[in-house]
């Protein structure tokens, strides 16, 4: 089966791009390269004889002369949601309009997609409710979980906006020219191959820090660390999405939820804990007590519907999420220092 990753060279795409090589898929991926640590993952796949077409995915042009895959893997996204409020131009053209380039190319060719939406197409203020402080003084009960059938209604930032809409674009798109499709609506992912920011991959850049000892800070909520996040390991979903495509002619045209779960969670200070024990060392953090409008205290995923379609469930807890990237970034540092 020939697939096309796009944003192949990012975390999850490399990620996915080599498990599927390993599992015999003929795999090509797609990615302008643009985000930190993309350099990094295309050497990984030249290794593997993974190729990819450097340009970017707004070029329909160039889309349109690929060659005919069987499936389409969309990871290609502007994915931290303080950069979708300062450059929104851009992120709706990378991750709306993308989506549309990547529809009309699988529309000519009769390919599946499968796209990775994101835990931000809930509102803000669902996730606010849940909490209702200003200041989380201390650890939050874990009893919500967010799942397909949760409201949607309402701001969710533009990155937020921009899955969703590309959701639903995909779905038009199936009814209309008959296509089909899988969505994973996922919380934070992470592992090897991430290269973290303060607002997205926000995991990597903790063991990171914590390997270096750089300083770091809690921003938000009081600036406690209480924020509560589920976490899927990067393996877990690879897993998910193998399993997906195997049965994808019986089982397609849904939208799942996916997560780490109740399985594997944590708050931002037990976060600290973890890579503290990980990595022998402690860092100091300052206490940034301002919110972000974009920032959220809790989110943890339903896996309900996955678990129940594919009998999947996440295999590995946060622990072994920050054993697994660790000694990815322990081992690598000196190549990696550079894109941190
Ligand atoms: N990492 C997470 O925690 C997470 C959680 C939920 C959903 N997702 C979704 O999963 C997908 C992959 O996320 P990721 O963490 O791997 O992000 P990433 O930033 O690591 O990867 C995205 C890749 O897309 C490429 N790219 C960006 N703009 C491009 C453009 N205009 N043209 C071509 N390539 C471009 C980048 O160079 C990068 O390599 C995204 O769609 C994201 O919304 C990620």
């Amino acid at each position: 089966m020939k697939v096309l990753i796009t944003g192949g060279c990012g975390f999850v795409g490399t990620n996915l791009a080599l498990f599927l090589k390993s599992k015999n898929f003929n795999v090509n991926c797609l990615d302008n390269l643009s985000r930190k640590g993309s350099r990094y993952n295309l050497n990984l796949l030249r290794n593997k004889k993974i190729r990819n077409y450097k340009f970017d995915i707004h070029n329909f042009k160039r889309i349109r002369k690929l060659p005919k895959y069987d499936l389409i893997i969309d990871c290609c996204a502007e994915a931290a949601v303080e950069v979708s409020k300062k450059d929104i131009d851009s992120v709706i053209n990378t991750n709306f309009l993308g989506t549309l380039n990547i529809l009309k190319k699988a529309k000519k060719d009769r390919s599946k997609i499968i796209f990775l939406s994101t835990s931000r197409v809930y509102p803000i203020k669902d996730m606010n409710n849940i909490v209702k402080k200003k200041i989380i003084s201390s650890k939050i009960k874990i009893k919500k979980t967010f799942g397909e059938n949760d409201n949607l209604q309402g701001p969710k930032t533009i990155y937020g906006l921009t899955k969703l809409s590309s959701e639903m674009l995909i779905e038009e798109f199936a009814y209309a020219f008959n296509l089909k499709f899988l969505i994973n609506r996922c919380g934070v992912i992470s592992g090897p191959l991430q290269f973290g920011k303060q607002d997205q991959g926000f995991v990597s850049l903790w063991i990171w820090a914590h390997l270096k000892k750089k300083k770091m800070k809690y921003i938000g909520y009081g600036g406690l660390g209480n924020q509560v996040r589920d976490v899927l390991h990067i393996d877990d979903l690879c897993e998910l999405i193998n399993l997906q495509i195997r049965k994808f002619n019986k089982i397609n045209n849904k939208i799942f939820t996916v997560g780490g779960s109740k399985k594997s969670y944590a708050s931002l200070k037990q976060l600290t804990h973890i890579c503290e024990r990980i990595t022998n060392n402690k860092i100091k953090f300052t206490k940034v007590p301002k919110t972000s409008i974009y920032d959220i205290p809790y989110f943890i995923t339903n896996n309900y519907h996955v678990t129940k379609t594919y009998g999947w469930k996440p295999r590995r807890n946060i622990l072994k999420v920050v054993s697994d990237t660790f000694l990815w970034l322990k081992n690598n540092q000196s190549i990696i220092n550079k894109y941190f």
